[in-house]
């Protein structure tokens, strides 16, 4: 449940000033003083909010304090600035009503610290996202950047601002801020050449020396050290607790985020430099001969320095320092300055420099932050200006501060009491007339066009001739004499001739807020605000960005003979503007007081609190506000509040809460004058009666407190007691079961304990029983088994009797037996036993090997040695003859499977190796080749064929062969033929026939041992065959030709055998000649062949080439 709160609650002396009672200004004060004890710097006037600077931060400007006071009622928590935030932003954002805040209060207040919480508080409620928390952003970076160049520290406020400023926040209809417009209203320029004791020049030129980097003050053509300028007073340059340098960064990172380009702010800094240097530009006298005094700049080095910086030419501004042109109708008139004018026209420079430099600073913001869309905008304005200023000494500025108030104090009490009829109306009571000051008269004797104070000082200073500040004086006391809030001396109202407290030259003027005694001197002056032309030329040529716009009167082109307006006329005119403005807003009123005068904190000063409180027209406010109704509020609140007070309404009202409150009161008996009803809200003439209801329902809360706690208490009580009772039941019940449980389980032992006794006693009887009979019946079997035992052995000894005799019977009878019949029979064994038993084995021993035999009978291949060996000796012979037969039944059974043709082959082979076997080398190699016998196909071939028919019988052997020519060895190719009875040597190439010898002519053949196919074929001495002598040939079927020669010739049955002869040398019948052919084992030089070789007549060697 939320908790309604009430300012009513827990506060501190009363927080609105409207419940003050009794009202006096001691009342008023101490009230103050009590809550800024407290650290209650905020208190109400109805909806005005009271600040006192407390000098200190207190931790009441957090996060939480703003989530705290957001989205609640004015009154619902205790005063603060917060609260006033709020309502104007919710009415702002809700009831689409614009806003103005309106700060006022005297220099050091807190003003400037009220308008920037009231910002930050807008700023952290509203809406957020990119786009709104950058325009948030350059609003309020706004603000360092108009501090460092409006605010000064003065004896009052170390960062008193020295310009009035009015904010105008602009809101879409979310409520997010879209951007905003700053005026500012006469800025005190003086202070840029002049400062009072103790004070000193705007902060931007202490910033910009102590922060700004060395390259950068030596572009700027300046120095650290602050003695070197003369417009820097020096006995406070520096301020505790302020970091210039760090301020300076600050400022810089500002005009960066609120949008300055950079060469801006570099322009900005050559302004300010070109002030500071222009301070130090001296003149000196110089007569000239008319008699005229003429000033001349003494040091020429820092106008240079100047004049470098704004581009100017130094000529020229040397000049506009020495010569004033007056132009009056076409008529140019040139007078020389003196040196006292030449150092006001300096000044008049500076300071115009700077407070049109401010001036665009404030228009180059305002560019940067004006609301980008075209829609419609709530405004919300925040209006910091200074408050009223009552000095010693008071001149021209206070003067128009003070009127500025004057029209301020004016819409004040115009929107109160605006609001306070709209309010009345709005809930139908009855408007009843309310006595209060109006300050009307105030501002018509400062304003009125005709014959207003600052008419006048425009009509004076416009007038010809000679004009000072006591002429002005003079007017005034003609005209305004007669006016009561108006006081001179020399006013022809004589009582005031009398009035030694005004002095000469002075005029004093009553005040809304009291007295004001102003000091003539210097109004005409100031309100003239006076540059001459020729410096505001001078400075229009300076080739400088910012220079043209801010000096536009300069512009030849442009010459203007009017005299400007007046600074008053304008500040009228600008004041005029804001309070139309601020008319049609509605109006949130902040009242700033400071608490001493000594920037002190938990410093109470009465005399001045009072003081700023009679002219902040405190009092005027509160009465004001209390004339008809002092206090108000919403039924519902009223009734939640007060409920309690009536027996009807505590603790529901059923019924709608207007007529609940009305019961409440008619049951509380307040006569009827002291409260209306309105139509949402109940107004209360008197405090004294709020606080008649405020007392009843603390006693009631007090009895009601009472009440709750004894039913609390009572309800407390019973549960603690019901609990008691509860667990007593519990811990008896538990208790019981436990002692029965115990007296259960003693009588179970004892019981257990019996029956094991009696159980115990009756097993051991039976036992006792039980162990008799057995042992009985043991001694029964004991002795039976004895008996049968006796028994039983003399049974078996008598058998064994029996058995021992029977087989001693059979023994004896078998011994005898084989006795008997080896007798008997001895003579039949042993005769032919050994010849028997001889026979058996060797026939046992035959069939055996026999057997075996015929297992391992060797393989039919006839060249298989293999045959088992004989077991015994004597078998040696039967073996061997046995295994000769098989070899010779094996080789016939091989020849058997021969043909005819394969027999004769196998019969020749058989020969050759009869006759070459072991003779001649050539034999073995010749194993292996069948003998083909016809080698040239002589049948087949067609180049034969005529040998072929010439031969008429069967070739048996054709082969091409060398025939050795005696003369030189070498051979010479022939066929040769055999045939049954004749060999035939025939041309190899023709085939013709060239011998024909028949074979009985052929007595023998020679070879040698070797391996060579040489042989000589010798014939039968006196042939006809032999008359060419033998033949030496050589072929490489030697082995073949030689044994089937030796066949040929053997199956020639009329003749002997033909020879053959194998030896390594032999002779040959070469016709008549006898050569010897003689065999070698000579190197392999031929190759593998044979070679023969003529040695000399009778020898032919064949050289045989080594195996
Ligand atoms: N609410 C506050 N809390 C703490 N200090 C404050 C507060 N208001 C003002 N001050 C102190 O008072 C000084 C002067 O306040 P400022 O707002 O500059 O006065 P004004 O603008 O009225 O001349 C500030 O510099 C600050 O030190
Ligand atoms: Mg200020």
């Amino acid at each position: 449940m939320e908790v309604k709160t009430s300012l009513l609650d827990n506060m501190i002396g009363v927080g609105d000033m409207v419940l003050l009672e009794p009202l006096s200004e001691e009342s008023f004060i101490e009230n103050l003083r009590n809550r800024f004890d407290h650290n209650e710097i905020y208190t109400y006037i109805g909806s005005v909010v009271i600040s006192m600077n407390p000098y200190r931060s207190l931790p009441i400007f957090t996060p939480e304090k703003v989530e705290e006071y957001r989205n609640r009622n004015f009154y619902e928590l205790s005063p603060h600035i917060y609260a006033l935030a709020d309502e104007a932003y919710r009415s702002l954002r809700d009831q689409d009503k614009d806003q103005c805040i309106l700060i006022t209060g005297e220099s050091g207040a807190g003003k400037t610290e009220a308008s920037k919480l009231v910002m930050s508080y807008v700023a952290a409620v509203c809406g957020k996202g990119q786009e709104v928390n950058k325009v948030k952003e350059q609003l309020l970076q706004s603000n360092p950047v108009l501090e460092a160049f409006g605010n000064a520290k003065t004896v009052r406020n170390d960062n008193s601002s020295r310009f009035g400023k009015y904010m105008d926040i602009e809101f879409d209809f979310k409520g997010d801020p879209l951007g905003g417009v700053i005026s500012n209203y006469l800025l005190e320029k003086s202070r840029v050449v002049k400062q009072p004791r103790g004070e000193r020049n705007f902060h931007i030129f202490y910033q910009l020396l102590s922060g700004a980097s060395d390259d950068t003050l030596k572009k700027l053509k300046l120095d650290r050290d602050f003695s070197k300028y003369n417009y820097l007073s020096l006995d406070s340059a520096s301020v505790t607790g302020l970091d210039d340098a760090a301020c300076f960064r600050t400022v810089r990172n500002a005009m960066q985020i609120v949008g300055f380009m950079e060469d801006e702010v570099q322009s900005v800094l050559e302004l300010v430099a070109a002030v500071l240097k222009l301070g130090n530009i001296e003149f000196k006298p110089e007569s000239r001969v008319n008699g005229f005094d003429e000033s001349r700049v003494k040091d020429k080095n820092d106008l240079k320095e100047m004049c470098e910086l704004l581009g100017i030419e130094q000529s020229v501004l040397e000049r506009a320092f020495s010569y004033r042109t007056v132009e009056a109708k076409m008529e140019k008139v040139s007078t020389t300055l003196n040196v006292s004018q030449a150092y006001y026209a300096r000044d008049a420079l500076a300071k115009n420099l700077y407070s049109r430099l401010f001036s665009w600073l404030v228009t180059r913001i305002n560019e940067s932050i004006k609301a980008q869309a075209k829609t419609r905008h709530k405004v919300m304005g925040v209006l910091d200006i200074y408050g009223f200023e009552i000095f010693e000494e008071n001149s021209f500025e206070q003067f128009i501060i003070n009127y500025c108030n004057e029209k301020l104090q004016q819409i004040f009490i115009e929107l109160t009491l605006r609001e306070e009829q709209e309010e009345y109306i709005r809930e139908d009571i009855e408007w009843t007339n309310i006595e209060y000051f109006n300050n009307a008269i105030i501002c018509d004797l400062i304003e009125n066009n005709q014959n207003g104070i600052l008419a006048m000082l425009d009509e004076e200073c416009l007038r010809p001739g000679t004009v000072t500040d006591d002429t002005f004086l003079d007017k005034l006391n003609t005209i305004c004499a007669e006016h009561q809030h108006f006081e001179s001396r020399l006013s022809k109202n004589s009582k005031f001739l009398t009035d030694h407290s005004l002095p000469h030259s002075c005029f004093r003027i009553q005040h809304y807020a009291g007295k004001v005694l102003y000091r003539v001197e210097g109004f005409v002056d100031k309100n003239n605000d006076l540059l001459y032309r020729d410096l505001s030329q001078a400075m229009y040529k300076a080739n400088h960005s910012l220079m043209k716009q801010i000096f536009p009167e300069g512009n030849p082109a442009k010459v203007n003979l009017k005299r400007p307006p007046t600074a008053g006329f304008q500040f009228k005119a600008s004041v005029g503007t804001l309070m139309r403005n601020l008319l049609t807003k509605n109006p949130n009123y902040i009242r700033c007081i400071k608490p001493n005068d000594k920037k002190a904190a938990h410093i109470f000063t009465d005399t001045l609190v009072c003081h700023q409180a009679r002219y902040l027209g405190l009092m005027e406010n509160v009465r004001v506000r209390r004339a008809g109704y002092a206090f108000r509020q919403m039924y519902e609140p009223c009734l939640e509040r007060y409920k309690m007070l009536c027996k009807q309404t505590w603790p529901h009202w059923r019924g709608p809460t207007r007529e609940g409150v009305e019961v409440l009161m008619a049951d509380l008996q307040i006569s009827t004058e002291e409260f209306a009803y309105g139509r949402s809200k109940i107004f209360i003439r008197n405090p004294r009666t709020l606080f008649f209801l405020e007392e009843k329902r603390r006693g009631c809360l007090e009895n009601l407190a009472a009440l709750i706690q004894k039913i609390y208490r009572g309800w407390k009580c019973r549960k603690h007691f019901l609990l008691l009772k509860k667990s007593q039941v519990v811990v008896a019940a538990w208790y019981r079961r436990y002692a029965q449980q115990n007296k259960y389980q003693k009588i179970k032992s004892s019981t257990v304990v019996m029956q094991s006794f009696i159980r115990g006693w009756k097993a051991r009887k039976i036992l006792r029983e039980l162990k008799y009979q057995k042992r009985c019946k043991e001694a029964v079997t004991t002795i039976s088994a004895y008996w049968h035992g006796t028994q039983a052995r003399r049974e078996l000894r008598r058998l064994k009797e029996e058995a021992r005799r029977k087989h001693a019977v059979a023994v004896i009878w078998a011994y005898w037996l084989g006795l008997k019949v080896r007798r008997e029979y001895r003579k039949f064994f042993r005769a032919h036993a050994g010849r028997k038993i001889y026979d058996f084995t060797i026939q046992r021993i035959m069939q055996k090997y026999f057997l075996n035999l015929k297992k391992t009978m060797p393989s039919m291949s006839p060249i298989d040695k293999k045959w088992p060996a004989r077991p015994y000796l004597f078998m040696e012979g039967a073996n061997t003859e046995l295994r000769r037969i098989f070899y010779l039944w094996r080789c016939k059974k091989y020849r058997s499977q021969f043909t005819e043709d394969k027999k004769a082959v196998y019969e020749e082979k058989l020969e050759a190796s009869e006759i070459f076997k072991d003779k001649k080398a050539l034999y073995p190699s010749s194993v292996s080749q069948p003998f083909k016998g016809d080698y040239v196909e002589i049948n087949k071939n067609p180049k034969y064929q005529k040998l072929n028919t010439a031969v008429e019988e069967k070739v048996i052997l054709a082969d091409v062969v060398n025939k050795i020519n005696r003369a030189n060895g070498k051979g010479s190719s022939r066929i040769f033929l055999l045939t049954k009875n004749n060999f035939v040597l025939a041309d190899q190439k023709t085939g013709q026939v060239k011998a024909s010898i028949p074979l009985p002519d052929l007595t023998s053949v020679s070879v040698s041992t070797q391996n060579d196919g040489f042989f000589a074929l010798k014939l039968k001495e006196g042939s006809a065959s032999a008359a060419k002598g033998d033949f030496l040939l050589s072929s490489d079927h030697l082995i073949e030709i030689i044994t089937k020669l030796h066949r040929a010739g053997t199956a020639m049955a009329d003749r002997e055998q033909i020879n053959i002869n194998i030896s390594d040398e032999f002779l040959v019948q070469f016709k008549q000649d006898k050569v010897c052919v003689k065999f070698v084992q000579g190197g392999s030089k031929n190759g593998n062949s044979a070679a023969c070789k003529r040695k000399n007549n009778r020898l032919l060697e064949v050289s045989v080439p080594s195996p």
